[in-house]
């Protein structure tokens, strides 16, 4: 194992263990949240999950871990999930798994949450990942174009591209596009993507802001806690 993928897997059974039986968990995607589900599924505790993607979600299942619908349960208790880049006050970037949307749909529905990383992911200036904005398939190129305006206002001048693999644009579990702005340095983070947002044909983008109460970071020297 690498000791990126040892750092992750640190990091997955460091949150395992904040889970408690009864809860009503959130389950992350990415290899990062891979660890992590599969170290809850070991514990074999009486909980409900709720998967911000389908691959979580075949995964939990094949653990033998209950998997519902959000909405069907109580306020989640926990979500745990990765994260492409953590910022200061556990500003994060998000969706490089192409989750983004289900993501913030659990997050935002869950009491507590925690971000699970590797160490290279704590940067002082959000943005030198891409960001992922999600978009709706109809007009996505007018979107795009749109999304670059957006952008040129915060001083980030590039234009976005649209996510493919294996030939085909990329499809998100709910049908949609994804577009990857390297913005290089984003100062203004929540300016932008409140600007992002009100774009009609952007359904979401992958910054994460107030939304993280805690990070647990997988180094060399064993797993860090950060606070927001
Ligand atoms: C999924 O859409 C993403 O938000 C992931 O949580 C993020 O990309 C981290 O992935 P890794 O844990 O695989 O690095």
């Amino acid at each position: 194992m690498s000791d990126v993928d040892a750092q992750k897997r640190a990091a997955g059974e460091a949150a395992a263990a904040l889970v408690e039986s009864g809860m009503v968990v959130g389950l992350g995607t990415g290899s990062t949240a891979a660890w992590f589900v599969k170290a809850l599924g070991a514990r074999g505790l009486d909980i409900v999950c709720v998967a911000t993607s389908q691959a979580t979600a075949d995964l939990a299942s094949s653990l033998g871990m209950t998997v519902g619908e959000l909405g069907e349960t109580r306020t989640i208790d926990l979500t745990v999930d990765g994260a492409d880049e953590i910022g200061p006050g556990l500003s994060l970037i998000k969706g490089a798994g192409g989750a983004l949307l289900r993501e913030k749909l659990v997050w935002e529905a869950s009491r507590r949450c925690v971000v699970i990383a590797d160490a290279a992911k704590s940067v002082t200036t959000l943005g030198k990942f891409p960001l992922s904005i999600e978009v709706v398939a109809f007009g996505h190129k007018t979107t795009s174009l749109r999304i670059c305006d957006t952008l040129s206002e915060f001083e980030i001048a590039m234009m976005p591209r649209l996510r493919v693999k294996d030939g085909a644009p990329v499809r998100t579990d709910g049908g949609n596009l994804i577009y990857d702005a390297a913005c290089g340095r984003i100062e203004e983070p929540a300016a932008l993507g409140a600007a992002l947002k009100s774009l009609t044909g952007v359904v979401e983008h992958g910054l994460f802001l107030d939304l993280a109460d805690q990070a647990l970071i997988g180094t060399a020297d064993g797993v860090t806690t950060l606070e927001p």
